[in-house]
C-alpha cells in the first residue's frame, strides 16, 4: 500500500510527533460526534464541581473537607476548558447549561442527594470518576489525533487529575467504607449503573441510547443543601474561642518564634472559609461559570492554607487535635445569619483589610523573623494567595457597587451584625473557651529544646469582645 511507503524527511517525527501516520488516516469522529461527546464531559464536570462543593460544608471528616475543595477546583478548570473547546467548533449557540441526557441527570442526581458520606463516595469515585475517565480514554482511542488534536489534549490533561483523583477515592473508599455500608449501597450502586445504561455510558456512544432511566432513589425529593458545618471528633471543643491569636500576633512585645505557633493556628482554622464559600456558591445561582471557577479556585486556596497550618504542627510534632482548638464559629455564624451576598461582603471586607502592611506581609515578615523556614515559606504564599483573593472579590463582588467604599462599607455593616455569643456559649455549656495556649507552646519549646518565656506562656487573651467591639475580631481570610 502507498500509506506505507511513506516516509519523514530522514525518519524526523511526522505531524509534529502527535501520532503516526495510519492513526492519522483514521476517520475519528466528526465535529458533531466530537462535540457531543465534550458536552457530556463538560455537564460530568459540573455535576462533579456542584456535588464537592455543595456536600464539604457539612462533611464531618477533614481529609474528605479538603479533598473535595481540591477535586471541586479540579472540575472547575476542567469543565472551564472544555466550554473554551466546545466554544472552538461552530456550535453556537453552544447549549453548554443544557442536561445531555435524562440518564446522566439522575445518576449525577442521585449521588449528590447520597444520604451518608460512605456512599457519597462510593457514587463519587467508584461509579462517576470511573465513568468520566473510561469516556475521556475512549475520546482517545476514537477521535483522529491529527484532526482533534485540541480536544484529545484537553482529555489528556484532564486524565491526569481524573486518575489523582481516582488514587485519593480508592483510599478513601478503603478507610471509610465497610462490609455494612457496601452492602446498604448495593442495590443503588446499581441504580447508578443502570443510569449510565440508560445513558448509553457517560460518553453516550453505546447502545440502548435514550431507554427510560431507572425510577429515582435518594433524588426523589429535592435536595436541600446543608449550611451547617460538621466537622470529625479532631475537633471536640468548635465554639472554642478562648486565645485570641491575632492579639499575640501583633504585641511587639512577643517574639517571632511563639508567633508562628499562632499563624499555624490561624491557617488551620481557615477550614471554614472553604466551609463558608461553599455555601455562597452553593446558594448563588445564575451567575456567569467564571464566577464559580474562580470561587472555587479560592476556596481551594482557602483549604492549602488549612493543609498549611496542619503541617506546621506536624512539623513541630505537636498534636493539633488534642491540643490545638480548631473552632467552626466564623463559618457557622455566616452560614446561618447572613444571606449569600452578605457572606461575601464579608469575606471582601476581611480581605481587603489583610492587604495592608499589617496584614499578610507582616505574618511573612514574622515567619523571616523567625527560625521556622515552613513558616516563612507558607505566609509567602498566603500572600500571594490573598492578592489573587483580592482579584477575585474585585471582579465579581466589587463590581455590584457604586465605588470601592461602598463596597467595603456593606462589607463592615454584615460583619457588625453578626453575633458571635461568646458568653452565651459559655453559659450554655457549649464551650469554656479553655485556654490552650500554654500547653501548645510548652510541647514547641520541648520541641525547640527552649525554655518557656513565662511572658509567653502566661498569654490568656481571649476573643471575649462586646458587640461594638466586633468589627475589629479577625475573621478566616
Ligand atoms: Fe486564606
Ligand atoms: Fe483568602
Amino acid at each position: 500500500m502507498l500509506m506505507n511507503a511513506y516516509k519523514s524527511y530522514r525518519n524526523l517525527p511526522p505531524l509534529a510527533g502527535l501520532c503516526s501516520m495510519t492513526d492519522a488516516m483514521k476517520p475519528g469522529l466528526s465535529v458533531e460526534q466530537c462535540v457531543g461527546r465534550l458536552k457530556r464531559y463538560h455537564y460530568a464536570f459540573k455535576r462533579l464541581h456542584q456535588i464537592f462543593t455543595a456536600r464539604l460544608t457539612a462533611e464531618p471528616v477533614y481529609e474528605l473537607k479538603m479533598g473535595f475543595s481540591l477535586h471541586a477546583h479540579l472540575c472547575a478548570e476542567h469543565a472551564t476548558a472544555l466550554r473554551r473547546r466546545v466554544g472552538e467548533k461552530r456550535a453556537p449557540p453552544l447549549g453548554l447549561e443544557a442536561v445531555p441526557d435524562a440518564g446522566l441527570e439522575i445518576f449525577f442526581d442521585e449521588i449528590l442527594a447520597a444520604p451518608t458520606t460512605g456512599e457519597l463516595v462510593l457514587g463519587l469515585y467508584e461509579k462517576a470518576v470511573p465513568a468520566l475517565k473510561a469516556a475521556m480514554e475512549r475520546h482517545l482511542t476514537d477521535t483522529n489525533l491529527l484532526a482533534d488534536h485540541p480536544s484529545a489534549r484537553l482529555c489528556r490533561f484532564a486524565l491526569l487529575e481524573l486518575e489523582e483523583m481516582s488514587k485519593f477515592g480508592a483510599q478513601t473508599m478503603a478507610g471509610l467504607v465497610d462490609g455494612p455500608c457496601r452492602e446498604r449501597a448495593t442495590k443503588w450502586l446499581q441504580l447508578l449503573d443502570n443510569c449510565l445504561t440508560a445513558a448509553g455510558k457517560l460518553e453516550g456512544v453505546d447502545e440502548p441510547i435514550g431507554t427510560a432511566p431507572p425510577q429515582r432513589l435518594h433524588s426523589a425529593k429535592t435536595y436541600q443543601y446543608d449550611k451547617v458545618p460538621k466537622r470529625d471528633e479532631r475537633f471536640p471543643d468548635p465554639y472554642n474561642m478562648g486565645v485570641n491569636a491575632e492579639v499575640f500576633l501583633y504585641d511587639e512585645q512577643f517574639p517571632p518564634e511563639p508567633k508562628t505557633l499562632m499563624m499555624f493556628y490561624k491557617r488551620l482554622r481557615e477550614i471554614d472559609v472553604p466551609e463558608m464559600m461553599a455555601s455562597i456558591i452553593v446558594e448563588t445561582p445564575g451567575k456567569p461559570w467564571e464566577y464559580y471557577r474562580d470561587m472555587t479556585r479560592q476556596l481551594w486556596d482557602e483549604a492549602r492554607h488549612a493543609m498549611m497550618g496542619e503541617v506546621g504542627f506536624a512539623n513541630l510534632g505537636i498534636d493539633w487535635a488534642k491540643k490545638v482548638m480548631i473552632n467552626y464559629t466564623w463559618s457557622l455564624a455566616l452560614n446561618t445569619q447572613l444571606k449569600p451576598i452578605e457572606r461575601h461582603a464579608v469575606l471582601y471586607f476581611i480581605e481587603q483589610g489583610l492587604m495592608p502592611k499589617t496584614g499578610k506581609r507582616f505574618e511573612w515578615e514574622v515567619g523571616l523573623a523567625s527560625h521556622n523556614p515552613l513558616s516563612a515559606l507558607f505566609q509567602d504564599y498566603d500572600w500571594a494567595d490573598e492578592v489573587l483573593h483580592a482579584r477575585v472579590g474585585r471582579d465579581w463582588y466589587l463590581k455590584d457597587f457604586k465605588n470601592a467604599q461602598e463596597a467595603v462599607r456593606y462589607g463592615d455593616q454584615c460583619w457588625s451584625r453578626v453575633l458571635m455569643n461568646w458568653e452565651s456559649w459559655r453559659q450554655q455549656g457549649l464551650t469554656q473557651h479553655r485556654n490552650w495556649w500554654p500547653e501548645v507552646y510548652q510541647d514547641a519549646c520541648q520541641h525547640w529544646g527552649a525554655k518557656p518565656d513565662p511572658k509567653v506562656l502566661g498569654y490568656s487573651t481571649t476573643y471575649q469582645t462586646v458587640r461594638a467591639d466586633l468589627k475589629n475580631l479577625v475573621g478566616s481570610a
